[in-house]
């Protein structure tokens, strides 16, 4: 007698694997992360209290270090922050920033980014922080790990676990917990109005909706993945914001599809990547909205002429009922409209949705991918 019985199945919740579940909880990830932090309007992180009252407004620089997809989380959000609250944000690699001399001095608040808060690589660099006289905040995924307890303060997202070793819901959920705290210090540095914080934290907390109409996209995602199933290569180009998420675009197919992929940057394009084009060769493009204003949207359509000429098939992330980008591109998904610095909350969902379909077509391990672990606790 043989109980044919999976204990991780049920778990799962009837999808297939831990990652396509855990790409469907992207919306609650972000609403829970935001939950009980918006009170009237204002921010409210209660556990920065810690740092003292004025030290928000006496820091110069922050620096954010963090190990792969927790990386990418802090470039995309470094764009709001130094924007909301007029202060350099400058990124390193955890083993890089250990191992270089960084400047750092008491004026530098280091953010440390960790889904696990196990990484050695971001724990001894937090360390090194703190004997060098920074003071350190931990944003977290998982309550009591080793990173938020060696840091001066912590910031949870409340993504809930994450088993999948592919990371998707704590990517939004960390620039969730970014972005909560770019409007916090843009707060208490008086750099944005209370207006201009209120209707931000207004349109934020419309983005899992509209993160679940993205969701809808899966079926045709699923489709086109299963297309490309042979494809030997993957490109993705975004602008801005879009830039790191092109480079989560492509460590997402690295990781579960062993498909070579790279991420530029578009307008890096004319400087080497764009001698990889050929016939065929699949391109990711993060496409912004054409409503902002800035000259964006114009400079990535004429990317996208560029590769086109040279026989790219065009993938292209948008905004829905973008026409003006249309005749240009092979397949398109659309996001619904949102302001410049919540478009990569949308954006890179498409992108996680391709990774896993496309290592499910090719009958991978989607949630444990050769050679990696969830957790890196070895330098
Ligand atoms: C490992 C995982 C990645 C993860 C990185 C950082 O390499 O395979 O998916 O992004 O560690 O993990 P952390 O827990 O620090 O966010």
């Amino acid at each position: 007698f043989e109980v044919n019985w999976d204990a991780s199945a049920a778990d799962k919740g009837g999808w297939d694997s831990f990652m396509a579940k855990e790409i469907t909880e992207n919306p609650e990830a972000v609403s829970n992360t935001l939950m009980g932090r918006i009170q009237d309007g204002a921010v409210t992180l209660s556990s920065l209290d810690v740092l003292g009252e004025n030290y928000f407004r006496e820091i110069d620089r922050i620096t954010v270090i963090a190990c792969g997809t927790a990386f990418y989380s802090g470039q995309t959000a470094a764009y709001a922050i130094e924007r909301w609250a007029g202060i350099p944000v400058t990124l390193e690699l955890a083993h890089e920033f250990r191992y270089r001399t960084p400047f750092i001095t008491d004026r530098t608040l280091v953010i440390s980014l960790s889904q696990s808060g196990e990484t050695m690589d971001t724990l001894m660099a937090v360390r090194y922080a703190r004997e060098h006289g920074a003071k350190t905040l931990s944003i977290c995924n998982t309550q009591g790990a080793s990173i938020p307890r060696e840091s001066d303060a912590v910031v949870y997202t409340h993504a809930g676990p994450e088993v999948a070793v592919a990371s998707t819901k704590a990517f939004t959920a960390q620039i969730t917990a970014l972005y909560l705290f770019g409007l916090y210090l843009a707060q208490e540095r008086s750099t944005l109005s209370s207006d201009e914080i209120a209707d931000l934290l207004d349109e934020f907390q419309t983005i899992p909706e509209k993160m679940r109409a993205v969701l809808e996209e899966h079926d045709r995602i699923k489709e086109l993945a299963h297309w490309m199933a042979d494809a030997r290569s993957v490109l993705y180009l975004g602008r801005s914001t879009g830039f790191p998420i092109a480079l989560e675009g492509a460590l997402k197919l690295k990781e579960i599809a062993y498909i070579h992929a790279e991420g530029f940057a578009a307008g890096e394009l004319k400087h080497g990547p764009i001698a990889l084009i050929e016939p065929g060769q699949p391109v990711f493009v993060i496409v912004p909205s054409p409503r902002h204003d800035d000259s964006l949207h114009p400079k990535i359509v004429s990317n996208i002429q560029e590769i086109r000429a040279r026989g790219a098939r065009v993938l292209a992330v948008i905004e829905g009922g973008d026409a003006t980008v249309l005749p240009y591109v092979d397949e398109a998904f659309a996001c619904p409209p949102t302001s410049e610095f919540f478009e990569p909350l949308l954006r890179v969902i498409p992108l996680q949705i391709f990774a896993l379909e496309l290592s499910t077509a090719k009958g991978l391990d989607v949630d444990q991918p050769r050679n990696l672990a969830k957790s890196v606790t070895v330098e």
